[in-house]
């Protein structure tokens, strides 16, 4: 452990402990990646100032997204296989933030389900939803959320059509594992990994199998998935899920500022500037070159959050001196729980925290909330 410095040291070991088709689901964009890549890179074009001989003592991360607390303003992203990463994947991250104190969203497609996750953490966390064609699937997963006393809604508005990924098509992607030799071979090699799942009942996708009709088994789950991403989602669809749901309620997935525009008008609690993490429209801007316009129109009514290319505490402190109040980890936090499980995500949380606090010193400030546009150099 004590040679792990950086997210990057963290996913050169989950590279060597997951099964090549799950580490691929997580590391790949859509089409040619240059939307994933851009999400990482542009963050480099930014520069902090540097200021000296300021008092530094006294420092807090502290902050709140959506009026709730956070020990720092970095939520773990919702993230679809959780469970494949690394056996009971969702359960064991969502206590490593519970204890670390910061939000969990627990992904629609996620292999532990809303009770399972619930059943193993004492303070809520977020659950994401995708609306899907079977209406009265989509109404008992937020009757769910509910009952298991989430205590915010993320409402993802991004994948009606789903973005193509070469690696998944090539290595075949289902959850379990379809046991072809390839597969065989590569996961022979990964004991942790599999005698992980072969200690664990949580092997698919447990807020659908069971849940959803006609989706009774691995087989039949497989062509509901990809019939049901639903084309004809629209902006009137917001309000009946706020009503149903009747919480705080944070829309995923805008990178245009009209799309920002109309997402204030629904009486939202927040947004996120997100393009999935690269994963659905190849081309599309970065996360982080679309938020300061985003910010500027529509910050003074609605809170904004930001994803995507976070690798560092120095990226969240660039996101939030560009306006987001809040930001979130998919694949940093992934890679933590494929390399080592639950440690591995406080892990990921830990190099970033200690990131932030050293730049926030360096950067002459002592609360993270007074990181502002200032603080950059432009
Ligand atoms: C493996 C993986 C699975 C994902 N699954 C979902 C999902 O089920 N729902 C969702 O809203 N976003 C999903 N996302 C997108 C993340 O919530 C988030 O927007 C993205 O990971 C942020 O970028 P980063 O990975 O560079 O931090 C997924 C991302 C990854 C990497």
């Amino acid at each position: 452990m004590s040679d792990i410095l950086t997210i990057a040291d963290l996913k050169d070991l989950a590279r060597r402990r997951v099964p090549k088709m799950f580490f691929d689901y997580a590391d790949s964009g859509a089409w040619t990646e240059s939307t994933y890549r851009a999400n990482e890179e542009d963050f480099q074009k930014i520069k902090f100032r540097q200021r000296v001989l300021v008092d530094m003592s006294n420092r807090s991360l502290e902050s709140t997204m959506i009026g709730q607390k956070v020990s720092m303003p970095v939520a773990l992203a919702p993230t679809g296989l959780t469970g494949m990463q690394h056996a009971d994947g969702e359960m064991l991250a969502a206590q490593a933030a519970e204890e670390f104190g910061v939000p969990f969203t627990l992904s629609t497609m996620s292999i532990c389900s809303i009770e399972d996750v619930a059943s193993v953490t004492k303070k809520p966390f977020w659950f994401q939803l995708y609306v899907l064609r079977d209406k009265d699937f989509v109404l008992n997963l937020i009757d769910r959320a509910k009952a298991a006393k989430c205590s915010a809604l993320v409402l993802t508005l991004d994948l009606q059509v789903l973005g193509q990924r070469h690696k998944d098509v090539r290595n075949g992607l289902s959850a379990p594992p379809k046991m072809t030799l390839a597969n065989i071979a590569n996961i022979a090699v990964r004991p942790g990994w599999w005698m992980g799942m072969a200690g664990t009942k949580r092997r698919t996708f447990r807020n659908i199998v069971g849940h959803a009709k006609g989706v009774g088994d691995v087989a039949s789950l497989s062509s509901w998935t990809t019939e049901q991403f639903d084309p004809h989602l629209s902006w009137k669809d917001v309000a009946w899920i706020k009503e149903r749901w009747g919480g705080k309620l944070i829309l995923k997935g805008i990178l245009d500022k009209e799309d920002a525009l109309l997402a204030a008008n629904t009486g939202a609690d927040a947004i996120i500037v997100s393009n999935h993490g690269g994963r659905q429209l190849d081309g599309a801007s970065s996360s982080i070159m679309a938020l300061e316009e985003i910010a500027d129109a529509v910050g003074d009514r609605i809170e904004v959050h930001m994803d995507g290319g976070i690798r560092s505490g120095q990226d969240v402190l660039k996101a939030l001196c560009l306006g987001a109040k809040g930001t979130y980890i998919g694949r940093p936090f992934l890679y933590g729980l494929g390399a080592l499980g639950k440690e591995g995500v406080t892990k990921a949380l830990e190099i970033i925290r200690k990131e932030m606090d050293i730049t926030l010193a360096l950067c002459g400030k002592r609360l993270v909330t007074d990181m502002g546009r200032d603080q950059l150099r432009r």
